[in-house]
């Protein structure tokens, strides 16, 4: 008697259970093709316009595969906050890249880190130097470099792309290492850049075939093809760059010569790290800075300088609104923020109207997830859609600071803040945003108060259009573009030699 009920006891049961766990589908996106997945269907001359199609297609999440690996793309900040923010212990990892992370060993640096213990102390080591009383120390260097630049920028104004490359640069420098560099060509530049350019190819798909077959990176070395003798090259060339500027404040510190720094004042305050070693903690979590910061902040002053060119109405604005308040007596310091609202809403434009890290810096999932319904299968990569956030709305093409003025003044706007989404999200968020705004700042403040941007000219007097295009890549440059860049007036003029005798480019602090 008892055996009858078993079956209909059992077989309910069975029958939830499987409900339960009936595999989740992923979330929408385009068609995908035997093993190569959506591999061609990513224009590499302009992977947005497909990015922001599927955005309209799928709405905020989409899913790709390329070559056997999950992709995932965000296009809202729902799914951003719920998952970098609410659910961060899964999704605070970076993809796991084997020929650079693993092999090269760029994986000790805290952008690519991925060991939590140590990660977290390099982000403390970062909150230290750059929070907010870190970054106060810095404010004095960031206006002498910015008197520095504007003198630059006046003997040669054609030359405007290469001088915020430089400015942006030596900013980090000597800010990370107290390094002064007089020029682009300088070798710790060069071997950034060699270093950055080795981590593009390296997230590339196809560029290392141990990056689709990770146990290839146990052939030995005598084996043809093997990676082993092209890890080891690079992983000398990384050491070099990460050692070699550390060491040197190390020296300099040694010999009471040390120049003010990030690296010089942890290493004379070291904190505690919880058992691990501390200069190792250290010397990685600097070694990012450059590349991490440098870019960015060059990418923003060139769109500046676009976006003045081509928006005249607004640089009229926040002229007026600087000339109300200095009154042609002094540069703008960080301490008149606060007075110039018109000022703060064209730079938080700047950010919207070109994203310099447009999908930002990607994460991966740890563990299989399930978001409204959809599987996020561990190991995903996502991919924040930063650039389409930015252009969400009716404000596509347009540049409006006002749009941001509106938010705070009434509330009427519901355009999200740029600053809530352009320095990335949750544990992950940018730990050197604080810098590169007080940077920004003073540098875009310092820029209209001295010159006017206008289109160029040619030599029948007529304006050279600009075309606002930018290159494709994990960070985003202007194309070059021309411009004219001119003193405002004969009385700027006076007020930048002077303010350059105020500001002596040497000195402490
Ligand atoms: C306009 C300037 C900048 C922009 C737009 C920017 C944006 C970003 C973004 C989007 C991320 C990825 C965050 C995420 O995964 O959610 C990031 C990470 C990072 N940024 Fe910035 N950044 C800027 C300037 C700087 C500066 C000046 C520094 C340092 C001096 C810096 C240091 C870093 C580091 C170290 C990371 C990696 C953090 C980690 O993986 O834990 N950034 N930044």
């Amino acid at each position: 008697m008892i055996s009858l009920w078993i079956p209909l006891i059992v077989a309910p049961l069975l029958l939830a259970i499987r409900l339960v766990r009936r595999p989740r589908p992923l979330p929408p996106g385009p068609r995908r093709k035997p093993i190569i997945g959506n591999l061609f269907d990513v224009p590499l001359q302009n992977p947005f316009a497909a990015f922001d199609t599927w955005r309209k297609q799928y709405g905020d999440i989409v899913y790709l595969e390329v070559l056997g690996n999950s992709i995932v793309v965000l296009n809202g900040m729902d799914p951003i906050t719920e998952l970098f923010e609410r659910r961060a212990g899964n999704y605070s990892h970076r993809p796991v890249v084997q020929m650079v992370g693993e092999l090269m060993g760029i994986n000790r640096s805290i952008g690519l880190n991925n060991n939590d213990k140590v990660w977290r102390q390099q982000r403390k080591l970062a909150a230290i130097a750059l929070g907010p009383v870190g970054a106060k120390q810095y404010i004095p260097l960031q206006e002498r470099l910015v008197a520095l630049f504007l003198s630059e920028l006046e003997e040669r104004p054609g030359d405007f792309m290469g001088l915020c490359e430089l400015a942006a640069a030596r900013l980090i420098l000597e800010i990370t290492y107290g390094i002064s560099i007089e020029n682009m060509e300088n070798p710790y530049i060069k071997e950034a850049e060699d270093i950055f350019e080795l981590v593009r190819r390296g997230v590339q798909p196809g560029a290392y075939l141990v990056d689709f077959i990770p146990w290839l990176k146990h052939v030995p070395a005598w084996v043809p093809f093997s990676s082993q003798a092209t890890a080891a090259r690079g992983r000398a060339q990384v050491e070099a760059f990460v050692n070699r500027p550390f060491e040197s404040v190390k020296t300099q510190m040694a010999a009471n010569t040390a120049r003010p720094s990030l690296v010089a004042s942890l290493l004379s305050d070291r904190s505690d790290v919880e058992g691990l070693d501390f200069e190792e903690i250290l010397k990685w979590a600097a070694s990012t800075m450059y590349d991490a910061g440098g870019e960015s902040t060059a990418i923003t002053l060139k769109s500046f300088i676009m976006a003045m060119a081509l928006h005249p109405e607004a640089q009229t604005m926040a002229q007026q609104e600087l000339d109300t308040l200095l009154n042609g007596s002094r540069l703008p310091t960080l301490d008149d923020r606060a007075s110039l609202p018109y000022v703060n809403v064209c730079i938080k434009e700047i950010y919207r109207w070109h994203v310099a890290i447009p999908l930002g810096l990607p994460r991966r999932a740890e563990k299989d997830d399930i978001y409204n319904g959809y599987l996020i299968p561990r190991g995903s990569i996502i991919l924040p859609n930063i650039r389409g956030i930015a252009e969400e709305g009716d404000h596509l093409t347009r540049f409006t600071p006002e749009i941001h003025l509106n938010k705070y003044a009434d509330g009427s706007s519901d355009a999200p803040d740029p600053l809530s989404y352009v320095f990335g999200f949750g544990r992950r968020a940018c730990p050197g945003k604080l810098l590169a705004e007080n940077s920004l700042f003073i540098f875009i403040a310092s820029i209209l108060t001295v010159f006017r941007i206008t289109k160029d000219i040619d030599s029948d007097g007529n304006e050279i259009p600009i075309d606002p295009k930018f290159q494709i890549g994990l960070m985003s440059h202007p194309e070059p573009f021309k411009c004219r860049i001119v003193v405002r007036s004969p009385e700027t003029k006076k007020l930048l030699a002077n303010q350059l005798l105020d500001r002596p480019i040497r000195g402490g602090g």
